[in-house]
């Protein structure tokens, strides 16, 4: 059995545990580092976070993801950092972030602490200006059930004010952090160790090719899988560096924009390549789960794990993106090198879903990318994506729906509509595309767009037969449908005046 190899705080180790063990047992089992807690082992309460440092495309970065979810096969080559590993750089003591915890009496239980200190240090080392936002938002999947937050806030806003003039080139920034102690000298260690190298060259598991597992990030597996049997060793996505690519490629006139089916949903929110194909999209980041979720899910495994109201599908599908496909044998023997461009089959992403949690993936296939369709530079997108759940952050949709189209000539042109959570599976709704393909656009018209939104609206609402469950009823589902439609129109003609015409 292949053994992984990473570097666990201050030392490489080559782990007993098997590649698709989740680095929370590896870690609280064969290593005995008991810091790192289990809460629910479903991603949702941060306890069990963890730093994890990773070279690519030249650059060491390290980011907080829940171990309960992460396969320890993708530590292979890594740094994996737990609060045993942070103390070291602080003679044992606490670090900065710790220090400022104590000082705001921001722990009380100390259960969920762990999981904030590695979420606030993961925002530290973010090459960004420390501010508020930002902070409260490393910590938006971390759960505290005695201190409350109010401290918890005032010890972040301790750490914005000391660490407000940290560098921002991405290197010169952890080095700042270990002279601060706040993270420990084996981060420039690791930094050394890895200089000449790219991390994840390899792909770790497969053991058996036919019929192995599929992993991305596990955010989806883990939970349904949370204790896998001794000895599983997935095929691990995010271990493919080609499968973790953004670039962009032409094909018979046609421009595209790949996105690597390994690579994070935080990377896809970060792309400049995808903030300048698909405007606006950044905005909707936090809509989807929390950063430690979005640090390790990928966008591959939203759309294979093939959930009604799953959020980048919808978004993907509204862009009529198409998925290349390859053999995971072929992926495995090449090490992914270029195979995403050579792909066995390319499926327009509407035509993947058979039926619910059924897909046109053979045995032995993995998607391998997601090419969006990139507008002429003469033409801009218009993007826009609403979704309904019982909570505003950290919940699953009812209802989600994106929508996309250019204006050529002052008409609705290249129109995607989706809607995720009305059937068993993600669907693009025809009769909205229908209704707003071609019809002119004038934006200083605010009658007549809103005209064309309730056409669009109640296009979209007759079309869908939902079912009734505990999110919501079969009328609720459909007259979000008709609303979120509506909110599409607004968002993206709110200087139209349209608000008042259709709300007045
Ligand atoms: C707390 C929490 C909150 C969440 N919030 C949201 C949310 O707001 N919105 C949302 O849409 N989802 C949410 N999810 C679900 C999940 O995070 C996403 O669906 C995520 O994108 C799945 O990606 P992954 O890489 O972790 O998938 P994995 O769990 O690794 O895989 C999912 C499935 O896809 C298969 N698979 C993965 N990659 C490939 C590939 N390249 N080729 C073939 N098969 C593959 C796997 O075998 C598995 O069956 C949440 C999950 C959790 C735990
Ligand atoms: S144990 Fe709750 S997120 Fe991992
Ligand atoms: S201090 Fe007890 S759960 Fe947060």
């Amino acid at each position: 059995m292949p053994s992984v190899h990473t570097k666990v705080n201050s030392s490489w180790r080559a782990l007993r545990s098997s590649e698709g063990t989740p680095v929370l047992d590896v870690l609280r089992g064969e290593l005995g580092l008991n810091s790192t807690k289990e809460g629910c082992r479903e991603g949702d309460c941060g306890a069990c976070a963890v730093l994890v440092g990773e070279k690519a495309d030249g650059i060491v970065r390290y980011r907080a993801m829940p171990s309960c979810l992460l396969a320890a096969g993708e530590l292979h080559d890594k740094h994996l950092i737990s609060l045993e590993g942070l103390v070291e750089g602080a003679d044992g003591g606490p670090t900065p972030v710790m220090r400022a915890f104590l000082e705001e009496n921001a722990s009380q239980c100390g259960f969920c602490t762990p999981g904030f200190i590695i979420s606030l240090t993961s925002w530290l080392a973010e090459p960004r200006v420390p501010d508020m936002a930002g902070a409260l938002r490393a910590v938006d999947g971390n759960l505290c059930r005695c201190t409350g937050y109010a401290a918890i806030r005032r010890a972040a806003a301790r750490l914005v004010k000391e660490f407000a003039r940290l560098p921002l080139d991405p290197k010169e920034r952890l080095r700042a952090l270990v002279d601060a102690k706040v993270l420990p000298p084996s981060v420039l260690e690791f930094i050394e160790e890895s200089a000449g190298t790219d991390a994840g060259t390899t792909v770790v598991g497969g053991g058996t090719v036919a019929g192995t597992t599929v992993v991305g990030g596990g955010t989806d597996f883990y939970v349904r899988n949370p204790e896998p049997e001794e000895g599983f060793a997935p095929f691990i996505t995010r271990m493919v560096p080609e499968f973790s690519r953004i670039r962009e490629r032409s094909e018979s006139g046609q421009a595209w924009l790949d996105i690597g089916a390994a690579v994070s949903v935080s990377d896809f929110f970060a792309s400049p390549e995808v903030r300048r194909a698909v405007p606006g999209i950044e905005h909707y980041e936090t809509t989807f789960a929390s950063t430690l979720i979005r640090n390790l899910a990928t966008v591959g495994g939203n759309i294979v794990n093939a959930s009604p109201v799953a959020d980048i599908t919808s978004m993907l599908l509204a862009l009529r993106s198409h998925l290349a496909i390859v053999e995971r044998e072929r992926a495995l023997r090449a090490g992914g090198s270029g195979i995403e461009r050579n792909p066995e089959r390319i499926v327009p992403l509407e035509h993947f879903f058979l039926g619910y949690k059924k897909l046109d993936l053979l045995p032995g296939e993995v998607l391998a990318a997601i090419r969006i369709p990139l507008v002429r530079a003469e033409m801009s997108r218009f993007f826009s994506f609403e979704k309904t759940s019982k909570r505003k952050n950290l919940d699953i949709a009812t209802v989600n729906t994106a929508i996309s189209f250019s204006l050529v000539d002052g008409r609705f042109t290249e129109v995607g509509v989706s809607l995720g959570g009305i059937a068993p599976i993600p669907i693009l709704c025809q009769p909205a595309i229908e209704a707003l393909e071609g019809q002119p656009c004038d934006t200083s018209d605010a009658r007549r767009l809103a005209a064309l939104a309730r056409a669009v609206a109640q296009a979209a609402r007759d079309a869908v037969h939902p079912i009734s469950d505990v999110r919501g009823s079969e009328e609720y589902r459909r007259r979000m449908v008709h609303q979120l439609m509506l909110a599409h129109f607004v968002r993206l003609f709110e200087s139209s005046g349209i608000a008042e015409e259709l709300f007045p």
